[in-house]
């Protein structure tokens, strides 16, 4: 038979669409977290993924929005159950079934999103939240994943959990090969190992090299990073350079020894913040990152796991409206800033130039900023009010100690304050009163490593998660039907 393009095309289609159904992408993933005064279109934000190669994305909830602009895409999703919504799901099998058939069935029928996997709570068993999900977490697990078997998409669609690393620990010797889940929740996340091997899904977990150095002035600097510099540690005979490795590996021991040596483990959260730190800058998260993509590149895994790790970066974009109890450093994650830009280089090796490519077509407010009047009393009793109303209402974590905006001085601080809160008021004129201390300015206030951001317009999403369909039609089923009948006909 003479070359056919015809048939040649048909059967380039059929292999597509076969990798596509048996083989996971590898590559790296990124969460896009949606915390921010202003977010990015979902449009925007999906051609910066697919222009940057980042072929997975792990979300922390269901907008309609976001999953919509995934369609069509091929783009792997993971879809978040945020912890509030772990009772519900608990203890009401048809909450859950009306969670997936509106958050996950719609979007793989009617708008063609690729789901793999829905993460049930994001670290429910933090030890800030006093235990509140420990009971709820695997009821909510189970009952989500009697909702996807009902649904006919148990097979496209896995459950899982992204949890802290602290649920497992080394203790009494530190080494890797101790690992084991920690004492105190030991039974509870024994039942959720049994439970995702036995629905065939895998362990989530979220590995913080950075948070190990903000709470331990102690830990070694080197250890955090993938240059090989810090003194390793030798566990009967395995040498371990990083703490990344040591940490997924222990990780690896704990499964183990608890039967499950084999259960795939996915890096649901890795990365490095930029700002609100003295650790957290962009030499050091470009260090980290760029380390870890090293690291993982080629198909490299760990000393316990020598296989590819499947890993999603923290974050993609800042988000400025995510809480500080944890710290000041938690709006600053992103690799890019909240308008999509890059803000260091790093080379996630998916794209043809090594570089990251920005958000396109930005829409920004106007170049101007509100700054301290001149030749106002910094001792003035009424100044200090308006500041904190400002920085409880903007974002003042660039401000402090070695972080970008540390160097400002008082009028400079009150000046940062003051723009940010009149930024995210969308440069709205009584956004810069201040009891008259605020005026506008169309002189950038920037200096050196501090920005004063000019904010972008907002976007409001349609809030269209009522939607709603009935379809329990699964993609794969949609298109392996199609195909069969036009390689047929
Ligand atoms: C779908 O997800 C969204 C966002 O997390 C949530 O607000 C909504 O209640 C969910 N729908 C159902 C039926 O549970
Ligand atoms: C946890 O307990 C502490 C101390 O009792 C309390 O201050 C804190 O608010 C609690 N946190 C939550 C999320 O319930
Ligand atoms: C500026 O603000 C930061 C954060 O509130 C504070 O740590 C710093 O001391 C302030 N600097 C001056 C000179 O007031």
């Amino acid at each position: 038979m003479g070359f056919n393009p015809k048939v040649y095309s048909k059967v380039l289609l059929v292999v597509v669409y076969l990798v596509g159904l048996f083989d996971r992408v590898s590559g790296i993933g990124a969460n896009w977290g949606l915390q921010s005064t202003h977010r990015l279109p979902p449009e925007t934000v999906v051609r910066m993924l697919r222009e940057n190669g980042i072929q997975k994305v792990k979300l922390f909830d269901a907008d309609y929005d976001v999953l919509k602009a995934l369609g069509k895409t091929g783009i792997e999703v993971m879809v978040g159950i945020p912890n509030d919504l772990l009772q519900t799901m608990a203890t009401s099998t048809k909450a859950a079934n009306n969670w997936v058939s509106q958050n996950i069935s719609t979007h793989l029928s009617k708008n063609a999103v690729n789901i793999r996997y829905v993460a049930v709570g994001n670290e429910p068993f933090l030890a800030t939240y006093n235990d509140t999900f420990l009971s709820t977490t695997l009821p909510a697990m189970k009952n989500v994943q009697a909702a996807l078997v009902k649904a006919g998409i148990s097979s496209q669609v896995k459950v899982t959990c992204p949890l802290n690393a602290d649920v497992y620990d080394s203790s009494p010797s530190g080494m890797p090969s101790a690992g084991d889940f920690r004492a105190d929740i030991h039974e509870y996340v024994l039942q959720i190992a049994k439970f995702l091997s036995d629905s065939g899904s895998p362990f989530t977990v979220n590995i913080y090299p950075f948070i190990s150095l903000y709470i331990d002035a102690n830990f070694p600097v080197e250890y955090a990073f993938f240059d090989g510099n810090a003194s390793p540690v030798n566990d009967g005979g395995t040498t371990y350079y990083n703490m990344f490795d040591a940490n997924h590996d222990t990780l690896v021991w704990a499964l183990r020894k608890n039967g499950f040596g084999n259960m795939p483990i996915i890096i649901g959260e890795i990365g490095w913040p930029t700002d609100g730190d003295r650790n957290a800058n962009l030499l050091y998260a470009q260090r980290f990152n760029q380390g870890f993509m090293a690291h993982i590149s080629g198909g490299k895994g760990t000393p316990m796991r020598p296989s590819p790790i499947d890993a999603y970066l923290f974050s993609l974009i800042d988000e400025d409206a995510k809480s500080i109890a944890p710290g000041s450093f938690e709006r600053h994650w992103g690799v890019f800033t909240f308008d999509g830009q890059p803000k260091y280089t790093l080379n996630l090796g998916t794209t043809n130039s090594g570089a990251l490519v920005p958000a396109r077509n930005v829409q920004y407010l106007e170049k101007k900023w509100c700054v301290l009047k001149n030749g106002v009393k910094l001792d003035d009793s009424n100044l200090a009010p308006s500041v904190s109303y400002a920085c409880a209402r903007g974002d003042c974590t660039s401000l402090g100690y070695q972080t970008s905006c540390g160097n400002l001085g008082t009028d400079g601080n009150v000046s940062y304050a003051f723009n940010s809160y009149y930024q995210i008021q969308n440069q709205k004129d009584e956004a810069c009163k201040f009891d008259g201390f605020g005026v506008v300015t169309r002189s950038d206030p920037s200096s050196g490593s501090c920005k004063f951001p000019i904010m972008i317009r907002p976007y409001y999403y349609s809030g269209a998660n009522q939607r709603f369909s009935h379809l329990r039609v699964s993609l794969s089923s949609v298109i392996g039907v199609t195909l069969f009948f036009w390689i047929v006909i």
